[in-house]
């Protein structure tokens, strides 16, 4: 039906521009608006279309038949214009057919929104590649030789030969990767902001095997928790609103030491867990999980050629969807649907 619409639009439009007198045009106006005419014929079918369908054809043969009769006005002004000059006319004054616009990806707005947050504060946006090796991703995040995280199930391994100190080559599998990889060529202080793709071998309505990350690391003197506390406030009331709050808990990152988990207080429920007496059905206890952050660990300093004895850190790293996702009014039911392309879904935002 959509696909019927647009080629009669596009007939209609070129049979239009081709007519050279009034009375041509009057045959055109009834072969497609008339009683009878093509798209009063597809009005009448609407009732036959499956209901859930109907206001979309419907509103779809509405633009279509304007479209047309626009155009239809537009052919006849210049038909008369032409006839009273007698030479062919162009009238530049005329408003033009606007071009279908399109809009960023709302991945790529989120991303936007995000860097402009962390710059106001002074951090820089820096990329790495999206590719790296064992070392990036683990062994200089202190992760332990065996740790599961290496595991080939979990990880995205690339063919290709181990680099002599940096062992196997891979896909990101976090934005933390970028945090040695910094340090290597920045003298503290420094705050960075690392937004990019990573990759882990997962596939479900709430997991996507390619996803975006955005990493933070501060690293200076007498860098403390209070400073981590205060960006992830600031965080929280930029990009989800003023009356926001959020909280650090204890958890265990090898990276990181003290490491923490970061939430945000639900906005549905106010960060009360509770609606009419009853558990918030989003986030049933007043809080939703933003993601890790905590307290650069020594090893991870040294590692980047920091010496730890004199500057600390902080690191924190968050999902792009999954801020995307929490702030109020987004609900996707399958966060697959932000990759699978469907414009339906996509001009929504
Ligand atoms: N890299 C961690 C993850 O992907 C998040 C994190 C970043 C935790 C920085 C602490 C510090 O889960």
């Amino acid at each position: 039906m959509k696909e019927k619409l647009l080629s009669l639009k596009n007939n209609a439009i070129s049979l239009i521009l081709e007519t050279k007198s009034s009375s041509e045009l009057e045959e055109i106006r009834i072969q497609f608006l008339g009683r009878n005419g093509e798209v009063t014929q597809l009005l009448k079918e609407l009732p036959k279309i499956p209901k859930e369908e109907r206001p979309k054809i419907g509103s779809l043969t509405n633009e279509v038949k304007n479209i047309i009769e626009d155009t239809i006005k537009t052919r006849e002004r210049s038909l008369k214009d032409t006839k009273s000059q007698n030479v062919p006319f162009l009238d530049v004054t005329e408003p033009g057919i606007k071009p279908p616009l399109g809009h960023l990806h709302l991945v790529t707005q989120a991303i936007s929104e995000i860097t402009a947050i962390f710059t106001q504060i002074g951090f820089t946006r820096v990329r790495y590649p999206e590719i790296s090796w064992d070392w990036y991703n683990f062994t200089a995040l202190n992760f332990p030789e065996n740790h599961p995280a290496r595991d080939d199930l979990e990880t995205f391994y690339l063919v290709g030969d181990p680099h002599g100190k940096k062992g196997r080559p891979m896909l990101n599998v976090h934005t933390s990767t970028g945090q040695v990889q910094h340090m290597e060529h920045s003298k503290p202080p420094f705050k960075m902001l690392n937004i990019a793709k990573v990759y882990r071998r997962q596939i479900d309505i709430s997991h996507t095997p390619v996803f975006h990350q955005f990493e933070t690391l501060v690293v200076g003197e007498k860098i403390s928790i209070s400073h981590l506390k205060g960006v992830l406030d600031y965080f929280v009331k930029s990009y989800f609103g003023e009356e926001r709050k959020s909280r650090i808990r204890p958890y265990n990152f090898r990276f990181t030491e003290p490491s923490f988990e970061t939430d945000v207080s639900c906005a549905v429920c106010k960060g009360t867990g509770m609606i009419k007496g009853e558990k918030c059905r989003l986030c049933k206890e007043g809080w939703l999980e933003l993601g890790g952050a905590g307290m650069v660990h020594p090893n991870v300093l040294r590692a980047g050629g920091i010496d730890p004895e004199k500057y600390t850190g902080f690191a924190s790293g968050w999902g792009v969807e999954r801020v995307l996702m929490m702030k109020d009014g987004i609900q996707i039911d399958d966060l697959r649907t932000l990759y699978a392309n469907d414009l339906d879904f996509l001009k929504q935002f």
